[in-house]
């Protein structure tokens, strides 16, 4: 294996990155953004490594989710309380099925930067850059905004820190109290069936903390009750922004690198190339990663890549996130189960039952069907259970705003819902809140089949 250092991807083949038409200023903002501090710490990523651990070994599950693309427009304390609290609700509602820890990672304080399957955009006969991400570009369709701009990736730390700020608070500060489950629920959602069926389970979780309280036992005197541990992930996609926050460790004996951007870090779809930049960067990261894995991925070339990303065989360090489509599932997930499982690898199943049943809906809406995405999670779970091998978690694209991106759920959204101003995302199609809750209550009773 050769040697690896920060910037050792730029001798690779790269893919997905924007040209900047000033490079000195590109220059000029790495090497501010290398001397401001890190936004997570080695520490926090280790830690998080030994949860994903305990995930792999069957005692715990994964949660991650959040939006598709953060805005910089969309940071304000409403949008990612929303964001945070549907999270917590889902992660109670599935511990409550699983009597399992749920390990949580958003998909939140940097999930800026975006891939895309063509590099221009042509309407109306004027052809400019794609959107890439508000870390690279801006989503008006006009020249100035289209145009990569380098000090994007400084607002783009801003943002993330700032961001990452007010999720600590929440996450330690009191909002995240256990005695507070009751208030999680969001005020346009505890009317629907969703928040009714949500109600009954917090009044299950508040009989169990009164009794425990009567035995001393709370929030007082326990953390796990008072707070929760939080993390941050993004797909490690613009590199010069990677690069430049990832910080060697002088406390560890062996001198590790961290990618101090985020906790987790993930490959996508569209970059995972075993000679590429980016799997050259994030092989030489301490941090724990994510692999997305489609159909097109051959099992050959799988085992090559885990070898290369986790060549010690670390359990915690890799999770596959899998996104193949509810139709290509049953297919293509078992053939990969068979050959890791008989070559010995260690990794962390998850399933993101999202980005492989994206679809263009008749009136021109990029949309996904709430069936297609809960179809393929049941597959996920049934596969696993035949084969004997543990489905670890979930990933997910979702708000806890009251959007309508998504067809389908109990809500009955229908193609015609989505042109009536409630579609905002920047990119994929998101569960709203109510859509995101309703499948976490209909993953109990498949999870529960799992054990
Ligand atoms: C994503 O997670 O937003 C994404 C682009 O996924 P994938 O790389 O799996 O297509
Ligand atoms: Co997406």
């Amino acid at each position: 294996m050769t040697h690896w250092k920060p910037d050792s991807w730029r001798a690779k083949r790269v893919s997905q990155l924007p040209t900047y038409p000033n490079p000195q200023k590109v220059l000029d903002v790495e090497k501010r953004l290398a001397s401001y501090p890190p936004l997570v710490f080695a520490g926090e990523t280790q830690r998080l490594k030994n949860r994903l651990a305990d995930v792999v070994a069957g005692n715990a599950f994964l949660l991650h989710g959040g939006d598709c693309a953060e805005s910089f427009a969309n940071l304000n304390t409403h949008s990612l309380q929303d964001n945070f609290r549907i999270l917590l609700q889902m992660a109670v509602i599935l511990t409550f099925a699983l009597k399992k820890h749920v390990v949580k990672i958003g998909r939140t304080a940097g999930q800026f930067a975006k891939p895309r399957s063509n590099d221009t955009e042509t309407r109306n006969g004027v052809t400019l850059p794609s959107y890439r991400g508000d870390i690279i570009n801006g989503f008006e369709f006009d020249e100035h905004s289209r145009t990569p701009d380098p000090e994007r990736m400084e607002q783009a730390y801003f943002h993330a820190a700032a961001t990452l700020n007010l999720l600590r608070a929440f996450a330690q500060g009191g909002f995240a109290n256990l005695e507070q489950v009751h208030a999680w629920n969001l005020d346009f959602v505890q009317q629907s069936p969703q928040g009714q069926r949500y109600e009954t389970v917090t009044t299950k979780v508040q009989e169990a903390m009164s009794f425990m309280n009567a035995l001393g036992i709370n929030s007082r005197n326990y953390s796990q009750i008072r707070e929760i541990e939080f993390y941050t992930s993004h797909e490690s996609l613009l590199l010069p922004y990677e690069q430049a926050l990832t910080r060697q460790d002088h406390n560890s004996e062996s001198g590790s690198w961290y990618d101090c951007s985020a906790h987790l870090l993930w490959v996508g779809e569209r970059t995972r190339q075993l000679d590429g930049a980016h799997v050259e960067f994030l092989r030489g990261i301490s941090n724990p990663i994510g692999l997305k894995c489609s159909s097109k991925l051959d099992p050959d070339e799988l085992i090559k890549l885990i070898d290369l990303l986790n060549p010690k065989n670390e359990p915690g360090r890799l999770t596959l996130i899998t996104r193949f489509g509810y139709q290509k599932i049953q297919d293509a997930l078992p053939k990969i189960i068979h050959r890791v499982q008989s070559e010995g690898r260690q990794v962390l199943w998850c399933c993101d039952p999202m980005h492989g049943n994206t679809l263009t809906a008749s009136n021109g809406y990029k949309t996904r069907n709430f069936q297609h995405v809960l179809s393929e999670a049941q597959h996920f779970l049934a596969i696993h259970r035949d084969e004997g091998s543990y489905a670890g978690g979930v990933h997910f694209e979702m708000t806890g705003g009251n959007v309508v991106e998504c067809v389908g759920g109990d809500q009955e959204i229908t193609e015609d819902h989505l042109s009536a101003g409630l579609y905002e995302t920047l990119c994929d199609p998101r569960l709203n809140a109510n859509q995101a809750l309703e499948l976490a209550f209909k993953l109990q009773d498949p999870l529960l089949q799992i054990f």
